[in-house]
């Protein structure tokens, strides 16, 4: 493991908690094509939050030959020395909820240029079983001139980090590993075995790795699709959806899913990876398709109950004020993407009512950017008061929150999170 040197394609929420953790063994390369970004890292400053500013400097050197440590560039060129290349760039869908490879196609295509006799490079991106064989190794092999199998190898090690989680860490997560030969999955599985101690598992081949992590997300958006359906059947008949779980959780092998919008990049996306593989093969999936609709009409549904609570607490709809707390994906962490807060406040404002949002993790600037939606990182000294509070994502913030001086006298609260100790009028 003597001459092993690390090159990481893309330095975001994966990539660069990976490319910290490898630099304090071997000497590492963390590359990625915003300059913005690059800038940043540089300085120590991680927007993600991912990696605190004191660790991120103790592993940082500045000149790509050290032999230890992080060097952070967007030069190709400092990834020429590199013998195993880990690409963790995006992979989002498109408008029609295709999976779209064209940031993974260009990360290819720039360790193509670089790459090597001997050489290793893994993928770590969120796939369809299949991607890194059949849609990523072409570019590469046309790319290099190089030969798979015979003159470099690929492997594929899925990523199942959790932006905001300082507990689970991506060194204390298991991580399941895998190569395009047997040898080349043991190379692999040494690699990350050497820094991550949780521990590995070691796949038996590439597919193995990308269908084990595409379903672990699918999992979780049809167990979630699941209580949501409940929460609406539940709602209508007047039952306290979170007391039913909560009930029904003291039996042993009940799953303790609760109800919510699925945002971000990775829950609310990777199933449609699959299920787009899947129709490729003839088959046309179910519940997969089934739990992703479910999931994505919650944001409207979530609107139209805070209006039925504003209806029946005789509060104006037409004009009212209400407040949107959180409008990142999720709580705790300041990732926007995929947020399906912006369906709410869309839904709330084809009633006519306008919305104000506060949110303490989000950046401002990306909100209004990705959305053209205003937020605010400080209610500080506001003297506005509301018809409706929403509570939308679990900040931790928000848990101490005095809403009684946020409130018009007829307001109502609507907890979408189930975390406001004490009365709300409505809940998911
Ligand atoms: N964020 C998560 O919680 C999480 C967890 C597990 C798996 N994943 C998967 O990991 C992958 C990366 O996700 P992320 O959240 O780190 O994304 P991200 O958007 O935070 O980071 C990706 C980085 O890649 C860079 N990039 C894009 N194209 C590039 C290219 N051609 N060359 C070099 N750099 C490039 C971007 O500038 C960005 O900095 C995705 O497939 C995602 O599904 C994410």
């Amino acid at each position: 493991m003597n001459d092993i040197k690390v090159g990481i394609i893309g330095l975001g929420y994966v990539g660069l908690p990976l490319a910290r953790l490898f630099a304090t063994k071997f000497p590492t390369i963390g590359f990625d094509i915003n300059e913005t970004r690059i800038k940043e890292l540089k300085s120590g400053v991680d927007s993600t939050l991912e990696v605190e500013e004191e660790l991120l400097k103790s592993v940082l050197v500045n000149h790509p030959s050290e032999l230890k440590g992080l060097y952070i560039s967007h030069q190709l060129d400092d990834l020429k020395s590199c013998n195993y290349f880990i690409v963790t760039v995006p992979t989002p869908v498109d408008k029609n909820n295709r999976p779209d490879l064209t940031p993974l196609f260009k990360a290819s295509e720039t360790v193509g240029k670089v790459l090597k006799k001997g050489d290793i490079v893994i993928y770590e991106s969120t796939v369809y079983p299949g991607a890194t064989e059949e849609d990523c190794i072409p570019i590469l092999e046309k790319v290099s001139g190089l030969k798979f199998n015979e003159d470099f190898f690929a492997g594929y090690s899925p990523e199942r980090i959790n932006p905001g989680d300082k507990e689970h860490t991506v060194e204390k997560i298991l991580k399941v590993t895998s190569g395009s030969t047997p040898e080349v999955g043991k190379k692999v599985d040494e690699l990350y075995k050497s820094v991550i101690t949780a521990g590995t598992h070691l796949a038996p081949t590439i597919k193995v790795a990308e269908a084990a992590k595409v379903i672990e997300n699918s999992q979780r958006d049809i167990n979630i699709a699941f209580v949501n359906e409940l929460a609406k059947i539940f709602n209508l008949m007047g039952i306290n959806t979170h007391d039913v779980l909560e009930a029904a959780g003291t039996k042993w092998n009940f799953l303790p899913f609760k109800p919510g919008l699925v945002g971000g990049h990775c829950i609310g996306v990777d199933p449609y990876y699959l299920a787009q593989k899947a129709q490729e093969y003839g088959y046309h999936p179910e519940i997969i398709l089934a739990g992703r609709r479910l999931n994505d009409s919650m944001g409207e549904y979530v609107a139209s109950q805070v209006i039925k609570c504003m209806i029946k607490q005789g509060i104006k709809v037409n004009g009212a004020q209400i407040l949107m707390l959180g409008v990142t994906f999720k709580e705790n962490c300041p990732d926007v993407r995929n947020t399906k807060i912006v369906d709410v406040i869309h839904a709330l404002e084809d009633y006519e009512t306008q919305i104000s949002t506060y949110d303490p993790w989000a950046n401002p600037d990306e909100v209004i950017h990705e959305y053209g939606i205003k937020s605010v990182n400080q209610l500080n000294g506001a003297t506005q008061k509301f018809d409706a509070i929403v509570l939308g994502v679990a900040h931790q913030e928000f848990r101490d929150l005095d809403f009684e001086s946020l409130k018009k006298e007829k307001a109502i609260v609507f907890d979408v999170k189930g975390i406001i100790e004490g009365t709300v009028d409505g809940r998911l």
